[in-house]
């Protein structure tokens, strides 16, 4: 059953953060991408992590889109999402923020655009960022382990993306790779996980206006455990979805096999939909416990059934939400 939610990511943020508190925060951010603001303060810290020579400051934080706002749920705090993250790389842990701070190196970075497109692209992250048009959208994220969190995520939306890569027309999934180097993640030493983290989407889902490739969070250059200096976020999925530090965007004609497919094919699958009335086979998908301790009811698509459910109505045979 689809659960509709009334039009609830059209209210502005301020509706669901104090309004103090919302101008506050972009006015702080804003001070801190002029360089007004000595590392220290909490958002000067993240801002320091992303490297004081990260030349993509000017972007952020970038305007908000309204169209994005997802109201209704409070943005997560800062502090919250930033020391609560997956990224096997660093460890299989949730505690990899610092590891990730100290070793993922994101400049220079350089993103390959390849398989079936009219020609290959190795792009710079930062020529990437000049021919993107950069903005902030609020998003709720919900990972398959039954935890989430609203996040403020800033970059461009992917549909952009394969504009630029302009694939041939037998091209019919995207698939996209984090990079696979020891040296910059401890984790890769894990040899039984099968690198690199591998994820994909049809080329229907890619370009759908909810599939957005971020490469800034909470107003300024995305910290290394965020998956900086390129990461998906397609918020109707469970959060696995989402892979970081993207070196390889390829466009095939055979479904990509997945990272977690590869390892639990029975518990994680490709199309990992977000939808409440299909358990894992190991818990409940019911609800969902904040990163801010509440336990809330999770929602058919993660609140986002309006934009995404066509996309699935043919597929009957597949399963869409696993
Ligand atoms: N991407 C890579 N490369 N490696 C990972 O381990 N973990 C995934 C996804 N992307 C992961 C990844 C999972 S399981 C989740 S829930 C989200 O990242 C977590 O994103 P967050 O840490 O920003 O909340």
């Amino acid at each position: 059953m689809l659960i509709r939610i009334p039009k609830s990511w059209h209210l502005p943020e301020r509706a669901v953060t104090d309004e103090k508190l919302f101008r506050d925060r972009r006015n702080l951010l804003k001070g801190v991408a002029a360089g007004t603001l000595l590392a220290g303060t909490p958002a000067g810290i993240a801002m320091a992590a992303a490297g004081p020579t990260d030349p993509s400051g000017k972007y952020y934080p970038a305007p908000l889109n309204p169209a994005f706002t997802d109201g209704g749920r409070p943005v997560t705090p800062e502090g919250l999402a930033s020391t609560y993250n997956n990224f096997y790389e660093f460890g299989s842990h949730k505690k990899i923020s610092k590891v990730a701070q100290e070793k993922l190196k994101v400049r220079p970075w350089e993103v390959v655009i390849d398989g079936l497109v009219e020609k290959e692209l190795r792009l710079p992250i930062d020529e990437l960022l000049a021919k993107m048009p950069i903005e902030e959208r609020i998003y709720r994220h919900r990972c398959v382990e039954a935890w989430s969190m609203v996040v403020p995520w800033s970059g461009f939306p992917l549909k952009e993306l394969v504009k630029l890569a302009n694939p041939q027309m037998s091209a019919k999934y995207i698939q996209m790779q984090t990079f696979n180097d020891p040296k910059m993640g401890p984790g890769l030493k894990q040899f039984w996980y099968p690198w690199p983290y591998t994820e994909g989407l049809t080329m229907a889902e890619a370009m759908n206006d909810l599939s957005f490739m971020v490469t800034g969070v909470y107003g300024k250059p995305a910290a290394a455990q965020f998956g900086a200096p390129l990461r998906l976020a397609v918020p109707w999925k469970y959060g696995f979805k989402g892979v970081k530090s993207i070196v390889r965007i390829s466009f095939v004609n055979k479904r990509p096999k997945t990272f977690w497919e590869n390892i639990q094919a029975s518990e994680y699958g490709f199309w990992a939909n977000v939808n409440p009335e299909v358990d894992h086979p190991r818990w409940s998908q019911a609800s969902e416990r904040t990163l801010r301790g509440e336990r809330i009811p999770t929602l058919m698509f993660n609140g986002y059934g309006e934009q995404v459910a066509d996309l699935y109505k043919e597929m009957q045979g597949e399963k869409l939400y696993m």
